[in-house]
């Protein structure tokens, strides 16, 4: 069957909205609800080798090394496991060290990104093992790795990637579901996590829906030629994500920072002309988040928070992004589909082309 953009004005748009339907392909049969863990069949890892990992080392580049970065705060939290990534294009050229004890985990929507093809091989032939976390099936990262999971997210076209990583962030989730099982995460965690990933494509679907609202903000948005996006932790990586997608498609200067890093440089840059977009979840650093902002609003930046639903931001002055709750540890992604949007109803309000972005393509199949 043909995959055409069909009614919608782009491929971008229609990958974006096809996003619930991912989320549920992704998890599909893979949830064990009796012991509340996942299965990844494929991932070729017994209780044994799962019990002895040491450390996870994600690889992926651009937007798959931030859902990478996402993805290893979730096995970190989840699983208890230390956890980080890297972009892959950096990795083979510092001669890294492979320990035999360290799961290598690499993503790619495309499996045909030389940089991250070139980082399992290097991985590989110094005896390390790396599964793979990958959308085209039969891939060239797919077949390279010792196993993985694929994510299901069907075709997807735009440059621009959105329903991809949106599979990739579940993925690894489902991961450190098993990892986490496999070692100390109880079943009543377990479950807590299944039932949120149960809900969670209704709740991306009521984030799409707000479509109109966010293209008032990304009008606004689009006026400036330089902003910022600040998260801190688990807000971090969306943030960075956040700012590629803008930069991607509209072509403004978008530049990520961790909130708490604002005051030991970036502030200098606030100004009115200067809006920074801030990605503020109900959790433990909502109070520093919003002291944070309070700065930003001093120096007459404009704000645009992404939050949760009913979260009281204490009078700070912003264009408030509502997204639902779930459990903590999938905020990531609810707080990044608003984000997708912005960029593109920016994009779309410059009149740029949506899904061919100047000077970039969709898969980077040479050094
Ligand atoms: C995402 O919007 C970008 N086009 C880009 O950063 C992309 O994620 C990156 O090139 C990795 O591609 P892959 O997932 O196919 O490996």
């Amino acid at each position: 069957e043909a995959y055409e953009a069909g009614e919608h004005a782009s491929y971008m748009r229609k990958e974006m909205l096809e996003q619930p339907e991912a989320a549920r392909r992704v998890v599909s049969g893979r949830l064990d609800k009796r012991f509340a863990t996942a299965h990844l069949g494929g991932l070729n890892l017994d209780a044994r080798e799962t019990r002895e990992i040491q450390r996870v080392k994600v690889l992926g580049c651009g937007s798959a090394y931030y859902v990478g970065q996402m993805g290893a705060l979730l096995i970190e939290e989840l699983a208890r496991i230390p956890a980080d990534a890297e972009a892959a294009s950096e990795f083979r050229y510092r001669d890294p060290v492979i320990e035999p004890d360290t799961l290598y985990v690499a993503v790619s929507q495309s499996g045909e990104t030389i940089d991250t093809l070139l980082a399992v091989q290097e991985v590989r032939r110094k005896g390390g093992r790396c599964i793979g976390l990958v959308n085209v099936v039969g891939s060239a990262i797919a077949r390279e790795c010792d196993g993985g999971l694929y994510l299901h997210a069907g075709p997807e076209v735009a440059v621009a990637s959105t329903k991809a990583l949106t599979t990739m962030f579940l993925g690894f989730a489902l991961l450190a579901l098993q990892l986490g099982r496999v070692r100390d995460l109880s079943i009543a965690d377990g479950r807590r996590l299944i039932a949120g990933l149960e809900a969670l494509p209704e709740q991306v679907e009521a984030v799409l829906a707000q479509e109109d609202a966010l293209a008032e903000t990304a009008r606004e948005l689009a006026k400036a030629e330089s902003l910022f996006f600040v998260g801190r932790v688990r807000g971090f990586p969306v943030a960075r994500e956040g700012a590629q997608k803008f930069k991607e498609i509209s072509y403004r200067h978008a530049e990520a920072y961790q909130t708490s890093e604002l005051k030991h440089g970036p502030l200098a840059l606030i100004s009115p002309a200067v809006p920074t977009v801030a990605i503020v979840p109900d959790d433990e650093l909502t109070d520093r988040n919003v002291g944070a902002l309070h700065e930003i609003a001093a120096r007459g930046g404009p704000l645009v928070v992404v939050t949760h639903e009913g979260l009281d931001l204490g009078g700070l002055p912003a264009t408030r992004i509502d997204v639902p709750r779930n459990e903590k540890e999938l905020d990531p992604i609810l707080l990044t589909i608003p984000l997708q949007v912005l960029a593109y109803h920016a994009a779309l309000h410059l009149g740029h082309d949506i899904d061919k972005p100047r000077n970039l393509a969709k898969s980077v199949t040479v050094e």
